[in-house]
């Protein structure tokens, strides 16, 4: 079986999630800011993403712009930042996200070769159309599919099964990457071929299913897709 499309998570795959803090902690006046930012960072993510399956679980779906605000107050008020300018550019900068260096190339490499490419994300369709367009990746992505179409957050099937019914093929025609691995592996269990890119080298989650492949980023992502 061979491989139609590339599919990618969006935040932490293509787009470098602590590029906002990162940023802000590098800007003047927010030496506060810079001794905590890694921790924010995390906590940020981590809260983002536990809304959404929280919400998902209690059927409280909500847009992912909602749950990003809310997990960065959380990660403020528990390192003790109740800064409203601070939250209002970390935001700002959430929309602007960098894409990780190896990314534009590798996409026009997918393309070129003749793979559908695409994101699928929790994000909303503005906030994926921000970061798109703010890394320059309009022309070598075929789709931008949210979860908003579904209303319900990752891991549900029936985000997953938003891929196959876009490209019009079987499952295991799709090659799936993410950087998280519970994404990735509940993608595997969806029957996409995947790859996680454990762009942190952090430990394997003991879930019911596994990715083909572990990466640590995604410049051998073309080459792996020939190989299906
Ligand atoms: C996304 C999150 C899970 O883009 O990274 O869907």
């Amino acid at each position: 079986m061979t491989i139609k499309a590339c599919v990618f998570d969006a935040y932490g795959t293509l787009f470098d999630v602590a590029a906002a803090a990162r940023e802000a902690a590098a800007e003047p006046g927010q030496e506060a800011f810079a001794a905590v930012w890694q921790t924010v960072a995390t906590d940020w993510r981590l809260k983002q993403l536990q809304y959404t399956w929280l919400r998902a679980l209690a059927d409280a779906h909500t847009d992912f712009w909602e749950v990003t605000q809310n997990g960065l107050d959380w990660a403020l008020e528990a390192s003790g930042l109740e800064d409203r300018e601070l939250r209002e550019r970390l935001l700002a900068l959430y929309w602007e996200l960098s894409a990780y260096p190896e990314v534009p190339e590798m996409l026009a490499s997918l393309k070129s070769a003749g793979f559908g490419t695409a994101i699928l994300s929790n994000g909303s369709p503005d906030m994926l159309a921000g970061a798109v367009t703010s890394a320059g990746l309009g022309d070598v992505l075929d789709d931008v599919l949210s979860v908003q179409d579904v209303g319900i957050f990752k891991p549900h099937k029936s985000v997953y099964q938003m891929v196959p019914d876009r490209f019009d093929c079987a499952p295991e025609e799709i090659l799936f990457v993410s950087s998280n691995g519970w994404d990735a592996a509940a993608a595997a269990g969806f029957g996409f071929r995947c790859v996680w890119a454990n762009r942190s080298a952090e430990p394997m989650d003991r879930l019911p299913w596994t990715p083909d492949k572990v990466l640590s980023d995604l410049i051998q992502i073309p080459e792996i897709a020939a190989q299906f």
